[in-house]
């Protein structure tokens, strides 16, 4: 039997229009007309589910979560509706009043939720190919999300990898290597760094969690980037409970299973990766070292930053590329800004001399661009100091022989 997704399409339009009068009213207060309205939701998802097969355990969920929306805002609306002991002013009223009601506030506060959630939304251009060197642990991802989002061509239960972890230095391209996930997969992308999360949303981070992950199993299939990691067990430390209870919240979604055809992959970053504790190392089945570049690689990426972006070079990257070790992606990025702009410099010296410190507002002053030299890097490494030392890259060491999976 075919689908009928016209008709579909139309039930569609009206659970839409009644998720926004729902929203409403909630904001409103009136919760007899919300909940009537999620009755209607349900009613119709009913149907839908019932119509297209394929995604119908997708459905079912959806219609569990307004199920479990409706038993929250009824008993909501029993507590605020309670009278005080010795209040004689009759019987208490069946809905709360309207506007500042208890209801209200938690009606708008989904709705905000969901402002929040979608702002977390992203999507990005960078390619694979803009990251130097890491070819075996591009390869590791890109197979795991393969597997993950494709669909094999027997019907048999396939064990998907749901959580990866990306350790190493700063610099070394593992926020960049997320942005490549998504911007290379027709994947939902959520990009969360977490310390603003929990700054932020001070009380309300847990809720936004749990939203966040109902939000990406709905809009299946997902990636959700964690990145800053370790903050969930820093923050541990201070007197501040929110951050637990986020922290179980997070490791609960961890554990979570999937149901049918939803897929969330979670890929979380993290520069000092033994501040994590047990539980959370435990909940993450690869753990990916992303180390230093090597001597090819770091040719390979001052390649990257000069020449692939149409800069003329006169002088043998592959010298300068001897010189920089313990150099990360970042810092190399950084010394070649710097060797650009010293570039600029010697080429405008006449241009600057005669502006005389004054940049008139919408100006037109064309300078020029020369190729760039061996003295542009000289004077810029003279500036630029790596951000890991080898004490560092020690502890890096010791924690990927114990944890990692390459
Ligand atoms: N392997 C790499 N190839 C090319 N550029 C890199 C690489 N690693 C880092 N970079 C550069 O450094 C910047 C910061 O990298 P990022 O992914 O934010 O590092 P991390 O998240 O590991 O701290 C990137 O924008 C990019 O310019
Ligand atoms: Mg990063």
């Amino acid at each position: 039997m075919g689908t009928d997704y016209l008709a579909i399409d139309n039930i569609k339009k009206v659970i839409s229009e009644d998720i926004k009068a729902e929203r409403s009213s909630e904001e409103e207060g009136d919760i007899t007309k919300a909940s009537s309205l999620c009755k209607a939701i349900i009613g119709n998802l009913k149907i839908v589910s019932g119509m297209d097969q394929k995604y119908s355990s997708k459905y079912n969920d959806i219609i569990k979560i307004w199920e479990k929306k409706i038993v929250d805002m009824e008993s909501g609306a029993r507590r605020s509706s309670r009278r005080p002991a010795g209040d004689k002013s009759g019987p208490a009223k069946s809905a709360p009043p309207s506007g500042k009601g208890n209801n209200g506030l938690i009606g708008k506060m989904e709705t905000e939720f969901r402002g929040r959630i979608e702002a977390l939304i992203s999507k990005s251009n960078v390619k694979w190919s803009e990251i130097g060197g890491l070819d075996q642990e591009k390869n590791a991802i890109m197979e795991a999300v393969f597997f993950a989002m494709a669909t094999p061509d027997v019907d048999i239960n396939i064990p998907k990898l749901r959580n990866i972890l990306l350790f190493g230095p700063p610099g070394t391209g593992k926020t960049t290597i997320a942005k490549a996930i998504s911007s290379n997969i027709e994947a939902t992308f959520f990009n969360v760094t977490l310390s603003e999360l929990l700054s932020r949303y001070v009380g309300d981070s847990e809720r936004l969690v749990s939203a966040l992950y109902d939000t990406a199993r709905d809009m299946s299939p997902s990636v959700v980037f964690i990145d800053e990691i370790e903050s969930l067990v820093r923050k541990r430390d201070d007197s501040n409970r929110n951050s637990t209870s986020v922290l179980q919240q997070f490791l609960g979604q961890l554990d979570g299973f999937s149901t049918g055809e939803d897929f969330v992959l979670t890929v979380a970053a993290t520069n000092t990766p033994w501040e994590l504790d047990q539980a959370i190392i435990s909940r993450f089945e690869k753990k990916i070292y992303i180390g230093l570049p090597d001597e090819p690689t770091r040719k390979k990426i001052l390649e990257l930053n000069t020449k692939s972006k149409g800069y003329q070079v006169r002088v043998d990257l592959g010298k300068i590329a001897a010189k920089t070790g313990n150099f990360s992606g970042r810092d190399l990025y950084y010394l070649c800004s710097d060797a650009i702009r010293n570039m600029l410099r010697r080429a405008n010296n006449d241009i600057i001399e005669k502006l005389d410190g004054s940049i008139q507002n919408g100006m037109k002053v064309n300078y020029r661009v020369w190729p760039l030299e061996e003295q542009d890097f000289q004077d810029a490494m003279s500036k630029t100091k790596p951000a890991s030392d080898d004490a560092m890259l020690n502890q890096y060491s010791s924690w990927k022989s114990r944890f990692a999976s390459n």
